[in-house]
Parts: C-alpha cells; sequence; structure tokens
C-alpha cells in the first residue's frame, strides 16, 4: 500500500485485511508510522510469544518511544502502514483506548500518574477507568512500599515509588502485554534494583513485556528477545543473548 495514502482510507482498507496473524501471541509487521509530515517509524517487525520480554533498544532518537506509541494505538504518531497483532486480534485498525480495552497498557517515561491523589486512588481510578486486573490487596503485596504509602499524595512519592505505582497502576488493569518505557530512568542504582526486581517478578508472572531502556545490559539481563532500533528501523531482532555475545552490535547501537 502506498504509505502516503490518507490515513481514513488506511483504516478502512485494514478492516478487511486477511484473518492470516500468523500464530505469534504478539506480532508487529513492517509498521510505519509518522508525526505530521515527519516520517518516524520506518518499516518495525518482530514476533513475541506469551509470556517473553523483549527489550526495544537503540541510541537517543532511534525511535523507541515513538514505535511503543504506535504500538499502544496512541494517534501520535500515527500508523500508515503495516499490522500489529495481540493474541489473535488486530490492532493496527484501533484507537488506544481499544487497544487498552485489549489489554495494552504503556507505562510511559513521565509515568503520567496523578499526583494530586493518593497512592490507593490512583490505583482504584486505574481499576474503574478500565477493566480490572489484580487487586488492591494483590497490587500491595507485590509493592509493598505502594502499601506502606496508600494514604500518601502521589506527588510526594520519590522517583522510584512513583515508577512503583506507574507500574503497578498498569497491572491494576486487565492486561495482556506491557510497555515501558525507560522505567530505569532518573533513579539511583538502589533504586533501579528495586525496580529491577519488580520487572522480574512481572516477568515471572508470564506477563509479556516489552522494556524500553537506555540500560540495555540491565534490560538484556531480564529479556528473551531484543530488537534495536537505529533512524527508525529495526537494524536488530535476535536473542537477547546474542546481543550481550555481539561485540561488534554493542559497539556501534549502544554503547555498552
Ligand atoms: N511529537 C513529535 N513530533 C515530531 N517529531 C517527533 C515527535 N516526537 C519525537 N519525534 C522525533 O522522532 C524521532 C524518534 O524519537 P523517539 O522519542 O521515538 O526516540 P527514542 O528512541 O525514544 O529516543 P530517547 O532514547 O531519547 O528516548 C526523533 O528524531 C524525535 O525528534
Ligand atoms: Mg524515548
Amino acid at each position: 500500500m502506498n504509505m502516503f495514502q490518507n490515513r481514513n482510507s488506511f483504516v478502512k482498507e485494514q478492516d478487511q485485511v486477511s484473518e492470516d496473524h500468523g500464530g505469534a501471541f504478539f506480532s508487529v509487521r513492517d509498521i510505519h508510522a509518522w508525526y505530521g509530515e515527519s516520517y518516524i517509524v520506518q518499516g518495525v517487525s518482530f514476533d513475541i510469544a506469551r509470556g517473553e520480554v523483549l527489550s526495544l533498544l537503540g541510541r537517543n532518537g532511534a525511535g523507541k518511544t515513538s514505535t511503543l506509541r504506535t504500538l499502544a494505538r496512541l494517534d501520535s504518531p500515527a500508523l500508515t502502514q503495516g499490522e500489529i497483532w495481540l493474541d489473535g486480534e488486530p490492532l493496527h485498525n484501533r484507537r488506544a483506548f481499544q487497544a487498552a480495552q485489549f489489554g495494552v497498557q504503556l507505562v510511559p517515561e513521565d509515568r503520567r500518574i496523578i499526583g494530586g491523589l493518593t497512592v490507593e486512588e490512583n490505583l482504584i481510578l486505574a481499576q474503574v477507568s478500565g477493566q480490572k486486573g489484580w487487586e488492591i490487596e494483590q497490587v500491595y503485596e507485590r509493592f509493598p512500599r505502594l502499601a506502606e504509602r496508600r494514604g500518601q499524595e502521589a506527588i510526594t512519592l520519590s522517583g522510584g515509588e512513583q515508577q512503583m505505582l506507574a507500574v503497578a497502576r498498569a497491572l491494576a488493569r486487565d492486561l495482556k502485554i506491557l510497555f515501558l518505557d525507560e522505567p530505569y530512568e532518573g533513579l539511583a542504582p538502589v533504586i533501579v534494583q528495586e525496580i529491577e526486581s519488580i520487572v522480574r517478578q512481572i516477568r515471572d508472572l508470564g506477563i509479556t513485556t516489552i522494556i524500553v531502556e537506555q540500560n540495555a545490559v540491565a534490560a538484556l539481563r531480564l529479556s528473551d528477545k531484543a530488537v534495536i532500533m537505529d533512524t527508525g528501523q529495526a537494524v536488530f531482532a535476535g536473542t537477547a543473548q546474542e546481543v550481550l555475545d555481539n561485540k561488534e552490535l554493542r559497539d556501534e547501537y549502544l554503547a555498552i
């Protein structure tokens, strides 16, 4: 399809796309997306099996956040070509709220917790504004720090605690796949370890996850698979171990 075609006709056309979704739990097929006239996501493809964790890596400005936003079906950048399938459901012809109903949960870099509400109110709001996932008490079992601070206004939480709340809020909704955009960003090493252990628990619970991180080593340690992006394209897709073992790849794209 011509990617310059207007977007409404794209969505219509996608409704008629074949029901061939391969079989991967989450399948991204040659997606292209634009911010207005800026062509940013320039053909990204990968598959994730249920319960796998995938690291989406690459230099600043490579297009990682834009790819996550496209996968979560936010309006910007606008998807103009390609397919996205989650557990047999097409996401490419859906809007963000529908993707959320299908179980896509994005924890953005800025975390978007509601500062004026307490920890518990943030969690309750997540449950009532989406299909309910974990019970609040279940969340507190996994996040004892949040349990201790349940009555505290979110704005007063430390950066690490805010990140925990952002992840906890995603789990309080019914989710099939979790997207984490730089969960360790701006956090002290000891707090990074704490968040890492939470991500590890999430992985061990079998929740399919895509993690975008500048801290590539930390992300790869937790991941089954890896995709490396450069200037909007996926330049590598394989296992996390292959990246750890490939010095050239690490030198060229990850500086690790
Ligand atoms: N709203 C926007 N409008 C126009 N261009 C944008 C917009 N947001 C991002 N871009 C551009 O898209 C490109 C990819 O940005 P993106 O944020 O996806 O990169 P990233 O890999 O997440 O980078 P970082 O590691 O710095 O977070 C960059 O050139 C950026 O300037
Ligand atoms: Mg980013």
